[in-house]
């Protein structure tokens, strides 16, 4: 598998991850408890400045040379296109709520829980459709070059949370993520 085919499973892993701690917060409404908005926040700042920024560009740019090289996948690739516009969008909407919310300007479920949810599962379904109808095309199609030629097409930037200089606002988050990862949190004695 290419370095850059690895990477692009990688970062999926990563994004997943984050899914589900987004998640685990959405399902706090139903046990009648506070979600942690500012790691809400958090979750989705990351969301709409990396995968939004440099993930889906990339990919863009990568299934852009697949669809040149193999009409039959056309129509998933715009598909797909199309998806990480409305995923910047939805992202972006959801933002902007977390962040009135964190600041006090509005009361929170409304504006997050439905939207939350909808992102969630939009997301993860198009990282799924990705990983069975793109990535196996990437592999067979794509050579060196052309991952070379899509880098330096692309203004690159460090992962923010997942990279090796994260980020100072990204802190809690990542010790968040580190508590979950801890396989002790499975033993129960
Ligand atoms: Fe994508
Ligand atoms: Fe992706």
């Amino acid at each position: 598998m290419s370095d850059s085919i690895a990477l692009w499973r990688a970062e999926h892993a990563n994004f997943a991850t984050l899914l589900d701690l987004l998640e685990r917060q959405l399902d706090l409404f139903h046990k009648g408890e506070k979600p942690d908005y500012e790691l809400m926040l958090d979750i989705m700042f990351y969301m709409t400045h990396y995968p939004d920024v440099l993930h889906h560009p990339k990919e863009d740019l990568a299934c852009a040379r697949i669809k040149e090289r193999d009409v039959n996948a056309r129509p998933i690739v715009d598909e797909l296109t199309e998806q990480h516009a409305r995923l910047k969008d939805c992202g972006d909407a959801l933002v902007r709520a977390l962040d009135d919310i964190v600041n006090g300007s509005i009361t929170a479920r409304e504006h997050v829980e439905v939207p939350g949810r909808a992102y969630v599962a939009d997301f993860r379904s198009h990282m799924l459709h990705e990983e069975t109808a793109i990535l196996p095309l990437a592999a067979k199609l794509l050579r060196d070059r052309d991952w070379a030629a899509i880098d330096a097409a692309i203004r690159h930037i460090d992962d923010p949370l997942f990279g090796k200089n994260g980020e100072e606002r990204y802190a809690a988050l990542r010790r968040q993520i580190a508590r979950d990862a801890r396989p002790s949190k499975a033993i129960t004695r």
